[in-house]
């Protein structure tokens, strides 16, 4: 998986790209590289954004700086870059991640992120540069850089390699193996502490009947959960 993230602040991914498990997938010929558009502005003195037309506070990236950047990263039209890979803006309002597009993303060969900043993009960068709008939640953060950050850990954890045990990317939250449900809950030692007990069937060595509690749990939380049925 090549990701390239499009950011005004490339040092906050140098902290991300550090840890552990993300090491560990970019040692198995993953790629997670930064380009920030202010180093490849056609405007004076690094601009990048502008006051938004009709007025109203803050910035708003510009059409043709992202342009530029696209342009000189990927030597050709970013208008036809999205026909040969998924290039997402992140934006509060898009599409809102979860499991099943973290596994459709996971999929991909290549990804590109654009990190929006201040008021977001001028819309002419998602109408004509971007292939999605992804959103991680129903709320507004300064920028879409920690957006990306959550994106990127989702979808690397996916890859071979990311984990100690790849059993634990399958059955887990949300997966198929466990129907779309949360996860059932975990336990380890001690088997009691201030009298509070580890329910006997995972200490009977029972696989099946440790399966099916598990299972259970597993669809009980479902049942639970906000916006399981309905809203
Ligand atoms: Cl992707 N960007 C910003 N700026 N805020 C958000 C978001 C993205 N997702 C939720 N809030």
């Amino acid at each position: 998986m090549k990701i390239d993230v499009f950011t005004l602040f490339p040092e906050w991914f140098q902290w991300f790209a550090s840890q552990r498990h993300v090491q560990n997938v970019l040692a198995t010929g993953s790629s997670l590289e930064c380009v920030n558009p202010r180093e490849h502005t056609p405007l004076s003195g690094g601009q990048v954004d502008d006051t938004p037309f009709g007025g109203g506070a803050g910035m708003v990236l510009r059409v043709d700086v992202l342009d530029s950047a696209l342009r000189a990263h990927y030597g050709v039209d970013p208008v036809a870059l999205r026909e040969r890979r998924r290039v997402i803006a992140l934006a509060p309002g898009g599409r809102l991640l979860d499991e099943p597009l973290v596994e459709e993303l996971a999929r991909e060969p290549a990804l590109t992120l654009l990190c929006g900043r201040y008021e977001g993009f001028d819309e002419r960068i998602i109408e004509h540069f971007a292939s999605d709008v992804v959103s991680i939640g129903r709320y507004v953060l300064s920028g879409g850089e920690l957006a990306t950050m959550v994106l990127c850990d989702a979808v690397l954890r996916k890859l071979p390699g990311a984990l100690g045990d790849e059993r634990s990317a399958t059955e887990e939250s949300f997966s198929a193996a466990l129907e779309g449900n949360p996860e059932y809950p975990h336990y380890t030692r001690p088997a009691e502490y201030r009298g509070w007990q580890v329910p006997e069937v995972l200490l009977s060595g029972h696989h099946e009947q440790i399966a099916r509690w598990r299972r259970e749990r597993s669809r009980e939380r479902g049942a639970r959960a906000p916006g399981h049925d309905g809203d």
